[in-house]
């Protein structure tokens, strides 16, 4: 698979790795929310489409989807701005609320999030992050983390480069040269 694309460096995380995961984390969401009635998932666009997708149908629990897309102004280490450019349709007063999101590199946009969404009074807000990159994040709660992963650009499974990649059911690590 690699050979067809030289720009990946190597598979970062396999199919069945992510699949296995998901699992466990569905299972994990399920346990901790039963009873307490149907939670809304928000999926952070464009990224966490694919993650989503797949952590929705092994959830065990009631649950709502909405969707939300974000952007960031110029690099988001310099300047934090972020602003909505989608956002969701239901009201999430007094409901659980799951964020989804691919992946956390500066944690700008879980920050922005869940100042954002906790402004709008849900009955609990927690994060579920399929990767999470090393350095300065962690001031951002990520309550269900699927991956540590590398410093790397990495592409595959919602993550783009370019908005190339993102539907490989695999994580891939490109190769420095593809990207700068
Ligand atoms: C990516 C990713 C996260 C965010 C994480 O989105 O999907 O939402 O960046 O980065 P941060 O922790 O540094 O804020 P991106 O802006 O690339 O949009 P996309 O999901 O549409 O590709």
């Amino acid at each position: 698979m690699t050979g067809l694309y030289p720009e990946f460096e190597r598979i970062l995380l396999d199919e069945a790795s992510i699949q296995q995961r998901v699992a466990e984390l569905a299972q994990e969401i399920s346990a901790d929310y039963r009873g307490q009635g149907s939670i809304i998932l928000i999926t952070i666009l464009k990224g966490g489409f694919m993650f989503a997708a797949d952590l929705a149908r092994r959830l065990t629990i009631p649950h709502y989807m909405d969707f939300m897309a974000l952007s960031s102004y110029g690099s988001k280490s310099i300047s934090g701005a972020v602003r909505i450019l989608l956002d969701m349709r239901l009201d999430i007063y007094n409901k659980h609320v799951l964020v989804v999101e691919d992946i956390v590199d500066t944690g700008k946009t879980l920050e922005y999030l869940t100042v954002n969404l906790n402004a709008r009074r849900p009955a609990s807000l927690k994060t579920c992050v399929l990767t999470r990159k090393p350095g300065d994040n962690r001031h951002v709660t990520v309550d269900y983390l699927g991956f540590e992963i590398p410093d790397v650009w990495v592409v595959g499974y919602g993550l783009d480069y370019a908005e190339r990649h993102r539907t490989w059911p695999f994580i891939a690590e490109l190769k420095p040269e593809a990207y700068s």
